[in-house]
């Protein structure tokens, strides 16, 4: 069996999770989901990033010491997954043992193979960012009694200035490994647009990093020399080897760690497609194998932040609209990789036209036919059906899609199947058609039959949905069980069940 590791960013814990979070959750899931349907033998992690300076000082804000900060906020995200539906394997703290084991002996790697050094290091820093900036890629701020403001081109908030011995992480070494990394794998980083901004990160000419720091001790103690810790970053990136068992479980590390897909936001590129492949290399390891970067959900054009008071907690949401209409929505409005606009008008648009109007309205006018003409018992399909060559290209279309992580064109695919099917059964009329007659037994088996392919192609997205419209066909098991591509072929529903109405799966929204 295949492995396929797959990885969300984990998220920083002094904030609570919004619906950018959510939007990269959902879209690592969907991809799991998918190569799950594939037979992969897929390993699915998330967690929170709970080190640094920012978590310690916004527990200090609030009268609580980082540890307690962190236990009710990791919370938080680990809840806020359950409710999304993320079926991650694992969920990772930062702080937990396993990971300060896994980033000792990773750092220690580095160092014994001669690429960590210390230094002196002044600098301005980002507190916002956890990142230390040249003077050259600040931003200028308004002037006042103390001259003109250096500002994070980020963040937009001034700099603060520091000063410490550190150990250095000879990044310089690695232009050249990193650049043959990219040219050998183009599909590495995705993207294109983002692979260009990796390599161009990279041929401005890579300065060596500073990655520890004395001045706080919330955080990873750095082993050869315990008045320092890790900077954060240097931290959370091993987090993806630890969940794989590295330094304890090696053969486990390398089953997956040459399957790993890392799914982030653009904010973090150079994180991702330059230190943490370089640090892997200078520990002996392969590159990740892939890097899908998304773009950012916007709120009125607007980054979301706690500052603008902007931010959507997914919870109103799924409360709102329901899980998987949320999700659906997700997936299908905002495209991978550019940034999109959340609305809450686009979802109920969205959830109207295609979970309303064409998927529950699918499900609804064959059980209420299979109910009136049929005695409720659904007819197996034909094996010449007008439906099989649609339903053959959109599996095509919807596979291709997911394989290169586009779940908006994966789902547009799928549904174009829906479509499709709903405007044969509008005109061949079966509910027109006498009882009992081979020709309403013809469209309808045709019609279950897709809805049986379709109840499998949305997994991804709406997994209850899914698993609801397979039991009400009577079929056996769960949508989610099924494997691909075998099951996608036609003609596989196999007739004689009892079919189920019930009430709308997604019953129309009247507020728009
Ligand atoms: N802690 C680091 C990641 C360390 S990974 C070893 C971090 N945390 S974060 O909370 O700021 O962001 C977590 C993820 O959420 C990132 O991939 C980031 O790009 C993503 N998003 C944060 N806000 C977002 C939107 N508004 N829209 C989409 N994704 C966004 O960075």
């Amino acid at each position: 069996m295949a492995k396929f590791f797959i990885t969300t960013a984990i998220p920083y814990v002094n904030d609570a999770p919004h619906i950018g979070h959510a939007y990269e959750a959902v879209n690592t899931d969907a991809v799991a989901r998918w190569h799950r349907l594939l037979g992969d033998d897929v390993f699915f992690l998330t967690g929170t990033d709970e080190h640094g300076l920012k978590v310690q000082r916004s527990a200090e804000a609030v009268g609580l010491t980082p540890k307690e900060q962190v236990d009710r906020n990791s919370e938080r995200f680990r809840e806020t997954a359950k409710l999304l539906d993320i079926s991650n394997d694992d969920f990772i703290r930062t702080t937990e043992e396993r990971h300060h084991g896994a980033v000792k002996q990773f750092l220690q790697t580095i160092y014994d193979r001669g690429d960590i050094e210390i230094q002196r290091y002044e600098g301005p820093y980002c507190v916002s960012c956890e990142a230390y900036y040249t003077d050259d890629e600040l931003v200028a701020g308004p002037s006042g009694a103390e001259g003109q403001q250096q500002l994070c081109p980020v963040h937009g908030r001034p700099v603060e200035f520091f000063s410490e011995d550190n150990y250095f992480f000879k990044l310089s070494k690695y232009e050249k490994p990193l650049l043959d990394w990219l040219t050998d794998n183009p599909d590495a980083v995705q993207p294109d647009t983002r692979r260009n901004e990796a390599i161009g990160l990279i041929k401005q000419g890579l300065r060596d990093i500073s990655i520890t720091r004395t001045s706080i001790d919330w955080g990873v103690p750095v082993p050869w020399d315990e008045k320092h810790v890790f900077y954060v970053w240097y931290d959370a990136l091993v987090n993806y080897a630890t969940a794989i068992g590295y330094g304890t479980d090696p053969d486990r590390f390398n089953a997956f760690w040459p399957t790993a897909n890392h799914v982030i936001g653009k904010d973090i590129i150079r994180f991702h497609c330059v230190y943490w492949p370089a640090m892997l290399l200078a520990a002996g390891l392969d590159p990740p194998r892939h890097v899908w970067v998304h773009g950012f959900l916007l709120v009125g054009g607007e980054k979301m932040s706690k500052t603008a008071l902007n931010q959507i907690a997914p919870a109103d949401l799924v409360e709102d609209f329901g899980v998987d209409a949320l999700r659906y929505h997700l997936l299908r409005d905002v495209p991978f990789g550019p940034d999109g606009d959340f609305s809450y008008e686009r979802v109920v648009d969205r959830y109207n036209s295609d979970l309303a109007n064409n998927l529950g309205n699918l499900l609804s006018r064959v059980a209420t036919v299979v109910g009136s003409k049929l005695d409720g018992v659904g007819p197996a399909p034909r094996a010449d059906s007008p439906l099989a060559g649609v339903a053959a290209d959109c599996y095509e279309a919807t596979a291709a899609a997911w394989n290169r992580v586009a779940p908006s064109e994966a789902l547009e695919a799928t549904w174009r199947l829906i479509r499709e099917t709903n405007a044969y059964l509008e005109s061949n009329e079966p509910w027109k058609a006498e009882a009992g007659s081979p020709e309403v037994a013809a469209v309808l088996g045709d019609a279950l039959e897709v809805l049986r392919i379709v109840a499998i192609l949305a997994v991804p997205a709406v997994p209850t949905t899914s698993n609801e419209i397979w039991r009400r066909l009577g079929l056996p098991g769960g949508a989610d069980e099924q494997r691909l591509p075998d099951a996608a072929a036609w003609g596989q529903y196999p007739g004689g069940l009892a079919v189920e109405k019930g009430p709308p799966l997604f019953p129309r929204r009247v507020d728009r």
